[in-house]
């Protein structure tokens, strides 16, 4: 029996075409179409006046804190579960990563989280849209606004998820996106940067080309800066993973509905939480079992392996890891984060490919009723 993918694209002849379109034409005076057509598209989506398409989300956020002007001496506050791409451009710009607790449902940030982790030296806040959830950003706007702090949402795993209407993305000073091979929409390796002010697109846009400005020809570059560029080839997936945006999102939410009806009379477990005045986009369907549980994630990973199914672990919080090791604000958040050390190792993710048959869910809810029943 073939194994179940944890992720993976739905590619239609559109992508085909509009990619080859790019291949064939995309060169000379023509060379930015798709990247200008993909970033109005986006902004128009997202309801943003402004987004620039660039080579990775982990770009975006470093691009979004460089502009910002956060460096040497800054503290930025990020949810202490969440890939390190959220965290590690802190340090590319030299400032230091604190890492908060999260709200126990929503996996995410807390007001009381970014409370604890408030100091003389907070800059800003990364709030972080997991497995397409989403925090409770009224409050966290609120706490960012009181304070003086810019609000960076990474709303890498969720485009397509809405709270109280508003898109993912765009209810921070600035918004990031990935479009990594595993996410809802692809163009391969990929990101984009979305903002409502002039002032930071404008610094973003000098800063990812060599601290030029747009169109420069001269090669006349007034500071040292970076080179983040998406090709045209991506731009050009991207521009028709963008058109069929609202098919692939129906289609997570499908995958998790089918998942959620099967595991309805399941105790112990919980899935990812979808609050009133969000829609989730479910990016990966996450399971978390009661602490309770006589198995840890690590015993559940090795069971799905076993039957062919492919499953990844929940986040281990990024305190724990031996790349903050030295870091004492890592040690704090250790012995602070209760609910981000509760949550990890009883997590995992489902497969969530939107290549997924209700029949391909239905075989791995039966292999977790066996797997618990054991
Ligand atoms: C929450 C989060 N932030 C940032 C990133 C980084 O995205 P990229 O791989 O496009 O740099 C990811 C990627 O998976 C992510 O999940």
């Amino acid at each position: 029996m073939a194994r179940i993918p944890i992720a993976g694209p739905w590619i239609t002849q559109k992508e085909i075409d509009y990619v080859t379109d790019a291949v064939s034409h995309a060169w000379y005076d023509q060379a930015g179409m798709y990247n200008q057509k993909f970033e109005s598209a986006f902004a128009a989506y997202l309801g943003v006046p402004y987004a620039v398409s660039l080579p990775s989300c982990t770009s975006a956020l470093h691009l979004a804190l460089a502009a910002l002007g956060i460096g040497e001496g800054d503290e930025v506050i990020v949810p202490d579960l969440t890939w390190i791409a959220t965290s590690a451009p802190i340090s590319y710009v030299g400032a230091t990563p604190v890492f908060a607790d999260v709200d126990p449902l929503s996996w995410c940030l807390s007001v009381e989280g970014l409370q604890a982790c408030l100091s003389p030296k907070t800059r800003a806040v990364i709030s972080v849209d997991l497995y397409g959830g989403m925090p409770d950003y009224q409050p966290l706007r609120q706490f960012c606004q009181q304070h003086g702090l810019a609000l960076i949402e990474d709303a890498a795993e969720a485009i397509g998820s809405t709270y109280q209407g508003i898109r993912a993305g765009s209810l921070g000073d600035v918004g990031t996106f990935s479009f990594h091979g595993s996410k809802t929409l692809t163009t391969g390796e990929g990101g984009m940067l979305v903002t409502a002010s002039e002032e930071i697109w404008k610094r973003v846009q000098f800063l990812r080309d060599h601290g030029r400005v747009p169109g420069d020809k001269l090669f006349w570059n007034s500071e040292v800066a970076f080179k983040y560029k998406m090709s045209s080839l991506q731009a050009a997936l991207g521009l028709a993973q963008l058109e069929r945006i609202e098919d692939l999102v129906a289609r997570k939410r499908e995958i998790f509905s089918w998942y959620q009806q099967s595991l309805a009379g399941l105790k112990g477990i919980s899935l990812n939480a979808e609050p009133a005045g969000v829609s989730n986009s479910y990016w990966m369907v996450t399971l978390v079992l009661d602490r309770s549980s006589s198995l840890d994630k690590e015993a559940l990973l090795a069971a799905f392996k076993q039957r062919g199914i492919d499953c990844r672990p929940f986040f281990y919080p990024l305190s724990s890891l031996p790349a903050y090791a030295a870091l004492p604000q890592a040690q704090t958040a250790a012995e602070q984060n209760q609910h981000a050390y509760q949550i990890s190792p009883y997590g995992i993710n489902l497969p969530s490919a939107l290549s997924l048959t209700q029949a391909d869910v239905e075989a791995v809810c039966q292999q977790l009723r066996e797997i618990l029943a054991d």
